[in-house]
């Protein structure tokens, strides 16, 4: 019995979404597009079977649908197509930032925005053309913005005065385009650590500091000002403060241009709700045509929204423990995924050849020092023993991306899986590894 669940490819178009809680098949809609369980009860991430994937690869690892970031990068460029003349769609690459993501995105015609020297050196080695690189950072050093010049960054988005003087000096006679981020004082509904758009803010600024940035560039020679750039946070459900909020940098004047973040919020769990894309990018551009002007040149800056959804993560039970509650304790953790100890994020988790329903009730914790180590609590597994494996999914964002050596834990490899093929993108780390910069 192969079963392939399809309310994930509506949830994705923008379909309406009764269908969405009718999972005939038991199987989440929160896994990659694609995915399966085959004919001997295990799942199918692009075709290939998770139980041969971790014999193959190891665990913990990374596992990613290619098609699935395809399907959703040329979902956002077709929303953004049917609305505006002149637009891009930049990836946000802090999502997961690896050279085989940077390519991929780089064939689907996405542009890039880069929040670091070392986000810019992995985009330029995954191919992107520095023009369509925007460079991001509420901390830019003098390095980053020299490399920034040297590699010929389309737009540099400034986020302090002293960031102008810096990159003024830098200049050498060359003319840089920038963009001014503006706060514009909307604080969505979402973790107040991932909160971005508040007047009182690491990033970006105020509307009337924000004038006064833009008078400046206006006066100095060697910065063109094209526009404006604003992000309001990250996972966010509600469209009506991306509306609220591109009104409000309105107040700031007519640019060319307006870069209006990312922060579409994905679904972690079933319960999960999101907007799809294409009301997301609606939102977003009729605020915009109503507000700015209908020939404006339009950006959007997705990360979560183009990678989550695409990637598990495949542990192996390592112990079952019922002490109280039954601890299915597995050999990855908060080294692999951070986000329910940082964020207090919830996950999905199953057995990868017994997906359920039903089971027992347990927490699944991670193997490090800490009791906070705990990946999902209170999830239904059915008869886990150690030498399961374990799947997690809704890790493609923000997974890779923050994974540390905590504990000498080495990190996880990415796998990318197309057709039936895999093939390791990102090669685990080794035990040389975590020795290679310690010097005596
Ligand atoms: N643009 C800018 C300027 C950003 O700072 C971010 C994310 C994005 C775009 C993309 O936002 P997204 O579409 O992914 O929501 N580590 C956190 C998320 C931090 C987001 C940082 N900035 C997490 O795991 O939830």
């Amino acid at each position: 019995m192969a079963v392939e669940p399809d309310h994930n490819l509506i949830d994705l178009l923008g379909a309406p979404d009764p269908a969405l809680e009718a999972v005939a098949s038991g199987l989440s809609r929160v896994y990659p597009l694609g995915t399966t369980i085959n004919a001997a009860g295990r799942l199918e991430i692009g075709g290939c079977d998770t139980i041969e994937l971790a014999r193959e690869f190891g665990t913990p690892a990374y596992i990613v649908a290619e098609d699935d970031i395809r399907a959703r990068a040329r979902a956002f460029r077709a929303a953004m197509a049917a609305r505006c003349a002149d637009f891009d769609v930049l990836f946000a690459s802090k999502a997961f930032p690896c050279v085989a993501v940077y390519q991929l995105l780089a064939q689907e015609g996405l542009a890039c925005d880069v929040a670091s020297g070392g986000e810019l050196h992995l985009a330029l080695a995954g191919g992107f053309d520095p023009a369509r690189i925007y460079m991001h950072g509420n901390a830019k050093s003098s390095s980053e913005l020299a490399a920034a010049l040297d590699a010929g960054v389309g737009q540099i988005v400034i986020d302090s005065f002293d960031e102008i003087a810096r990159l003024v000096t830098l200049l050498d006679g060359r003319t840089q385009r920038v963009l001014v981020r503006v706060t514009p004082g909307i604080k969505p509904s979402t973790h107040d650590f991932i909160s971005t758009g508040q007047l009182d803010s690491k990033f970006g600024m105020p509307l009337d500091v924000a004038r006064k940035a833009i008078d400046l560039i206006n006066a100095t020679s060697g910065l063109e000002l094209v526009g404006l750039h604003m992000h309001i946070g990250s996972q966010i459900f509600e469209l009506e403060s991306f509306r609220r909020s591109i009104q409000e940098i309105a107040k700031l004047g007519d640019f060319p241009v307006y870069d209006l973040g990312g922060g579409l919020g994905v679904a972690y769990t079933a319960a999960d709700g999101p907007p799809s894309i294409d009301s997301y990018v609606e939102a977003k551009v009729s605020a915009a045509n109503a507000q700015l002007g209908p020939d404006k040149r339009l950006l959007i800056e997705p990360g979560r929204s183009l990678v989550a959804n695409s990637g598990v993560t495949l542990y192996s039970v390592e112990s079952v423990k019922r002490n109280v509650s039954t601890y299915v304790a597995v050999d990855g953790g908060m080294s692999d995924n951070l986000r329910p100890m940082l964020y207090g994020a919830t996950y999905e988790a199953a057995i990868a050849d017994r997906m359920g329903p039903g089971g027992e009730r347990c927490h699944v914790a991670g193997k490090h020092c800490e009791s906070g180590d705990m990946i999902v609590r209170d999830v239904d597994l059915v008869d886990p023993v150690a030498g399961d494996i374990l799947v997690t999914p809704v890790t493609g964002a923000y997974g890779h991306a923050m994974a540390n050596n905590y504990n000498g834990v080495p990190r996880a490899p990415v796998v990318f899986c197309r057709n039936g093929d895999a093939r390791v993108v990102v090669r685990r780390e080794t035990f040389d590894d975590l020795i290679v910069r310690d010097v005596s």
